[in-house]
C-alpha cells in the first residue's frame, strides 16, 4: 500500500473517538498501516498534538483496555492535530503547511486521504477550501475524499452535493461511506448468493414468497436528539444502510467481482425499486415514534422527552414498509423492511421466505409454526445463517415439525472479525471503492425514499406511537395481507426452543 497521510476533519468529535481512531489502532496492531504513515486530526477545538493523543488514545475508553502500552505509545506518535476554523477558507493554508511538514518528517510523498467526519453542512465547504489550496490535485500521487452519511437530506440535495463535489474531485477520488457495507455479514450476502450453486436457482419470484428485513435497536436516540430529530429513521437507516442490504439480497449477479461490476448491479437494483405512490402511502408505509413505558420495571422515556427533541416532534423513530422491485426476478414478490429505536433487542436480519410445497401431503399432522421454509441470514449479533424446514418427528404417523439447520460465523474463525470501519478505511487506503457508494446510486436510493418524505412533510399520513421496548406499532402487522407475519427475532439466531434472549 502506498505511504500517505490520513486527515480526519472533525477529529475531536464522537465518530472519530468512538470508531475511527480505534479502527486505526486495530489496523496498526495488525500491521496494516503503510510503512510511512501519519494521521492528522483537524477540528475547531484548540488542542495540541499531545492533547489530541491524550484524548483519543491515552484516555480513550474505546481502545482495548488490555492493549500493550508500548503499542499504544507508538501508535499515538503517528497522530497529529491541527486546529482551524473549518468555515474559514484562509485557515486551510495551515492544513497545507502542516501536511508538507509531516511529509518531510515521515517521508510520505504527498498522498492524502481527507475524511469528513463533520456535520453535513461542511460537506460542501471543506472540499472547496481544500481545492483552493490545490490539495485535491492528484498528479502522480493520490488525493481521496471520504464522505460520511448523511449524503444529502433528500434527492435534490444529494444531487446538488454530488455536482458540487465533482467540481473539485473526480468520482473515483470520492468515497461515500456506508458502514453497513463494511460489515462482514453484509459482504457475506454476496458470497452466500454467488459462491454457491444451491441458492441462486431458487432466488426469484418462482420460489420466494416474500423477503423481510428487520433492523432493530434497543437504544433510544441517546445524546443525538438534535441530529436525529432532523433526520428520522427513514433517512438515518433506510435510505442508506438498509437499502444497501436490499441491494445485496436482490441485485443480479455481477459479471465479475470487481468494483465497477458490483456497483453497477447495485445501481440497477436501486433504479428498479418501485416508488410508493402518495395514495398508497398508508397502505405501504407505517411510521412510529416511541412513547414512554416501563421496561424491566424501569421507566423508559418517550422520544419527545429526550434531550434535544421538541415536545411536539413528529419525527419517526420507527418505519415499517412494504415495497416491490420492478424487474423480471422480483416481479410481485413483496419486500418488507422495518427499523426502529427502542425495540426489544438489537438485531439485524434478513429472512427469505420460500413458497410452500405445492401439495401439503402431511398437512393434518404438521406442527409447523408456519408452513414456509425460511432462510434466516443474521447480520448481527450472533452472526450466521439458519435454514428452517420440516422434519418427520420420529415415531408413528407423519408428524412434521420445523427445525433449524444453522451455521454460526463464530465457528469459522478464532480471529476477531474486523469492525466495519477497519475494513472500509483499509479499502480506501488501498484505493478499492467496491464497498463505497457511487454518487448515482445514492441519488437512485433517494428517488425511492423522496415520495415518502414528501407525504410525511405534507402531514398526510399518520404517526403511530409504540411503547418503548416493543416491536413497534401494531399497524405494521397489517402490511402483511397474505397470512405471513413479521418474524420477531431473539438475540440468539435460532429460537426453536422456548429460550429467547433479548
Ligand atoms: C448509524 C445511525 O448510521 O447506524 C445510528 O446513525 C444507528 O442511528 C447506527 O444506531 C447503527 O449501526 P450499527 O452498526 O450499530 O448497527
Amino acid at each position: 500500500m502506498d505511504s500517505h497521510i490520513f486527515v480526519i476533519f472533525g477529529a475531536s468529535g464522537d465518530l472519530a473517538t468512538r470508531k475511527l481512531i480505534p479502527a486505526f489502532f486495530k489496523l496498526y496492531q495488525g500491521g496494516y498501516l503503510p510503512e510511512k504513515f501519519a494521521l492528522l486530526g483537524v477540528s475547531r477545538t484548540d488542542l495540541s498534538d499531545d492533547d489530541f493523543r491524550t484524548q483519543v488514545v491515552t484516555n480513550s475508553q474505546f481502545l482495548p483496555q488490555d492493549a500493550d502500552p508500548d503499542a499504544l505509545r507508538n501508535f499515538a506518535k503517528l497522530l497529529y492535530y491541527q486546529p482551524i476554523d473549518t468555515a474559514v477558507e484562509a485557515d486551510y493554508a495551515k492544513v497545507k503547511t502542516r501536511l508538507q511538514e509531516l511529509d518531510d518528517r515521515h517521508g510520505t510523498p504527498g498522498n492524502y486521504i481527507f475524511y469528513l467526519s463533520t456535520p453535513p453542512k461542511l460537506y460542501e465547504t471543506v472540499p472547496a477550501y481544500l481545492s483552493a489550496q490545490g490539495l485535491n490535485e492528484s498528479k502522480g500521487r493520490f488525493r481521496r475524499l471520504v464522505i460520511e452519511k448523511p449524503f444529502g437530506y433528500d434527492g435534490e440535495s444529494a444531487r446538488q452535493l454530488n455536482m458540487h463535489l465533482l467540481r473539485f474531485f473526480l468520482e473515483d477520488q470520492i468515497y461515500r461511506i456506508d458502514h453497513y457495507l463494511g460489515k462482514e455479514t453484509v459482504q457475506n450476502l454476496l458470497v452466500t448468493r454467488f459462491a454457491n450453486g444451491i441458492y441462486e436457482p431458487l432466488w426469484n419470484r418462482n420460489y420466494i414468497h416474500h423477503v423481510q428485513i428487520t433492523s432493530a435497536e434497543n437504544i433510544g436516540v441517546q445524546n443525538r436528539g438534535g441530529y436525529y430529530n432532523e433526520s428520522g429513521a427513514l433517512r438515518d437507516m433506510i435510505q442508506n444502510h438498509l437499502l444497501q442490504i436490499v441491494a445485496h439480497i436482490a441485485m443480479e449477479p455481477p459479471v465479475s467481482s470487481d468494483s465497477k461490476a458490483i456497483r453497477n448491479e447495485k445501481l440497477k437494483l436501486f433504479q428498479s425499486l418501485r416508488p410508493i405512490l402518495p395514495e398508497e402511502m398508508d397502505k405501504y408505509v407505517i411510521r412510529g415514534q416511541y412513547t414512554s413505558s416501563n421496561i424491566k420495571e424501569e421507566r423508559a422515556q418517550g422520544y419527545r422527552e429526550e434531550k434535544g427533541v421538541p415536545t411536539d416532534s413528529r419525527t419517526e423513530t420507527y418505519v415499517a414498509m412494504k415495497f416491490f422491485i420492478d424487474n423480471w426476478r422480483w416481479s410481485d414478490v413483496p419486500f418488507y423492511l422495518r427499523t426502529g429505536k427502542r425495540m426489544p433487542t438489537k438485531v439485524t436480519e434478513v429472512v427469505i421466505t420460500f413458497k410452500p410445497s405445492p401439495q401439503r401431503l402431511f398437512r393434518s399432522e404438521e406442527t409447523f409454526n408456519n408452513p414456509y421454509n425460511q432462510l434466516i441470514i443474521r447480520i448481527q449479533p450472533h452472526e450466521g445463517l439458519a435454514l428452517r424446514f420440516g422434519m418427520k418427528v420420529p415415531g408413528q404417523g407423519f408428524k412434521v415439525k420445523d427445525v433449524d439447520m444453522d451455521f454460526h460465523y463464530a465457528d469459522l474463525t478464532d480471529a476477531e472479525v474486523p469492525e466495519a470501519y477497519e475494513r472500509l478505511i483499509l479499502d480506501c487506503m488501498r484505493g478499492d471503492g467496491t464497498l463505497y457508494s457511487l454518487g448515482e446510486s445514492v441519488e437512485a436510493a433517494w428517488k425511492f425514499v423522496d415520495p415518502i418524505l414528501d407525504a410525511w412533510e405534507a402531514n398526510e399520513t399518520k404517526l403511530f406511537g409504540y411503547p418503548a421496548g416493543t416491536w413497534g406499532p401494531k399497524e405494521a402487522e397489517n402490511l402483511f395481507t397474505n397470512g405471513s407475519a413479521w418474524r420477531n427475532p431473539c438475540k440468539n439466531l435460532t429460537n426453536m426452543s422456548d429460550f429467547c434472549e433479548l
